[in-house]
């Protein structure tokens, strides 16, 4: 139970520019280290002092990424991420990797932003 609770809280965490309207986010970022192995992270957490909430990033493939602001629909609780879903400590909510409601009492889906790659960067417009 221990090692399972470990793993789902290894969210690799990281503060991005916001440039714009846009937070740019490296592509390298989702490199499980070193030396290029081809090994990505499923998602990311990106955060900007700008922001009141984190945006989950999860990476399916190279060209699809689906960027997800980390607020309950709920009441606004911050979310935690575990593994390909999403979860309320205030309440239970359950999130998928698209933001959609998997377990109430939200019923809502998630905020997503729009993402696009230029520059083996991601671009996440917060307009
Ligand atoms: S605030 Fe998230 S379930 Fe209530």
């Amino acid at each position: 139970m221990l090692a399972l609770l470990e793993g789902c809280n290894s969210s690799k965490i990281i503060t991005a520019d916001i440039i714009d309207s846009d937070m740019v986010v490296p592509l390298a970022d989702f490199e499980i280290k070193k030396g290029n192995t081809g090994k990505f992270e499923q998602h990311i957490v990106v955060q900007n002092e700008k922001l009141q909430y984190p945006i989950c990033v999860y990476r399916f493939d190279e060209n699809n990424y689906e960027a997800l602001l980390m607020k309950c629909t709920h009441q606004g609780t911050e979310l935690q991420v575990f593994g390909d879903k999403l979860q309320c400590p205030a309440h239970g909510s359950e999130f998928n990797n698209h933001g959609k409601v998997q377990n109430g009492p939200a019923n809502t889906s998630l905020r997503t932003f729009p993402v696009t790659i230029a520059n083996n960067q991601l671009k996440i417009s917060l307009k």
